[in-house]
């Protein structure tokens, strides 16, 4: 078989059987297909199409490129909890710390930061010392001391996804249902877990845009971690404007601490509670989703959550006193509020350009071998629906380089409109799967 054998099938709309599906996935992952013929690929795929069959080799292959762990000497339920990628989707660093002190084990591997949306790994990086490179014997040894660990795809856990994360990243083939089943899935039936919780976003700041695109996607990743044994669910949520309150990497972090320091307003963390409620539930820690919703909240004002999050920064070598003191996380050097210029309502927010504004200011990459600055952010001061008058503070920019402020500003000022009518209520979790 040849790779450029399989760019031509695709390329001509032909289907892969799962040996050609294997031939790819084993050949990328250990160095033998190059980058170009593999980016090659999955541009064919992304424009001629990926079957259900092909789908669902993708995802196998994926998993067992690497080891695929079991915990038999964990006790509680493995769950755990998946975002299809947002803008201020801080949610992992909150939840994970409130459902391993409510009873279930989490043994997270998450992403950087895709296209525009922020990554869980990038933000937990934040954190001074804070490793994520963890190894296996490591990776067991904080999930047991601690009731979660949190780490990224490695050469051992589904290195493949490790890879072609990467490489979708740089080749405009990110937002394409079947590869985003692949990459989530292959990574969350390697952790080990008996139940997925998913968070399918749906809007501009999200992959999937609309809301029949989010739906299919939520049923396509429910049916596949069904059919390989696990219990799951999806929930199909809003992502038309950033959630919470921060969007960058340390800002983010805060914003999650704060929260566990016992910050329970806003969309933030009330989906937040939802998310741990759910994930308590599908664990079969709790059966009642109210008494569940109950139980994650208690485990924030109870300084419980908090202090699982203490622990699992300092069993992953970062500075535990972040978790009291998240003043301890980089900050930037300058601030500068950026004003509305005209009164009316906010009836949007380009949600996937804050995104972008962050990630050009030095808070993302554009190629993975670039380093990030973790102090940039932006604190968003009017969401949707929220009234301003000419003047009023849309967003306070946090930043190194000041030599981008004026377009960075000008795209910020843009990516809200305001006008005279006020929009309907945003409703955060649209369907459930
Ligand atoms: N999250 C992932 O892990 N992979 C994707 O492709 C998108 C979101």
């Amino acid at each position: 078989m040849r790779p450029q054998d399989l760019i031509e099938k695709k390329r001509d709309g032909g289907e892969l059987t799962r040996d050609e599906i294997a031939f790819l996935i084993r050949g990328y992952t250990c160095d033998e297909i190059p980058d170009y013929q593999m980016a090659a690929w999955l541009m064919a795929g992304f424009l001629r199409g990926i079957s259900e069959a092909e789908t669902q080799a993708l995802v196998e292959e994926m998993l067992y490129s690497g080891d695929v762990l079991t915990h038999d000497q964990i006790a509680e339920p493995k769950v755990d909890k998946h975002s299809t990628g947002g803008v201020g989707d801080k949610t992992s660093l909150a939840i994970a710390p409130i459902a391993a002190a409510c009873g279930v084990a989490v043994p997270m591997i998450s992403g950087r930061a895709l296209a525009h949306t922020g990554g869980t790994l990038d933000k937990l990086e934040s954190i001074p010392g804070f490793r994520t490179d963890l190894s296996l014997d490591e990776f067991r040894r904080v999930l047991a001391a601690c009731g979660l660990a949190l780490i990224g795809q490695t050469k051992e856990i589904a290195p493949a996804d490790r890879k072609l994360y990467a490489l979708r990243d740089l080749t405009a083939t990110v937002p394409f249902r079947p590869y985003i089943c692949a990459s989530i899935m292959s990574k969350k039936l390697a952790e080990g877990i008996d139940g997925l919780v998913l968070d399918v976003k749906s809007g501009n700041g999200a992959f999937m845009r609309d809301l029949e695109g989010a739906q299919t996607l939520a049923e396509m990743l429910a049916r596949i971690g069904r059919g390989m044994g696990k219990r799951v669910v999806a929930l199909v949520t809003d992502m038309n404007q950033p959630l919470g309150r921060w969007v960058g990497n340390a800002v983010e972090t805060r914003e999650a601490i704060e929260m566990l320091q016992g910050t329970l307003d806003g969309d933030f963390a009330q989906l937040s509670i939802e998310l741990a409620a759910r994930m308590l539930n599908i664990g079969g820690i709790e059966e009642d989703l109210d008494t569940a919703r109950t139980r994650a909240v208690d485990a924030v004002t109870s300084g419980r959550a908090l202090d699982r999050l203490r622990r699992v920064i300092e069993l992953q070598g970062g500075d535990p006193r972040v978790a009291d003191d998240p003043g301890r996380l980089p900050q930037a050097l300058l601030s500068r509020d950026i004003r509305a210029e005209r009164s009316g309502y906010v009836t949007g927010i380009e949600t996937d350009e804050v995104g972008r504004v962050v990630m050009d200011w030095g808070g993302g990459r554009r190629r993975l071998e670039d380093a990030i600055d973790y102090g940039v952010g932006l604190n968003i001061h009017v969401k949707l629906g929220d009234p301003v008058k000419p003047g009023t503070p849309l967003v306070t920019a946090y930043y190194n380089d000041a030599s981008k402020f004026e377009s960075m500003a000008d795209r910020l000022r843009r990516a809200w409109s305001i006008t005279e009518e006020a929009p309907p209520p945003v409703q955060m979790i649209k369907a459930i799967v």
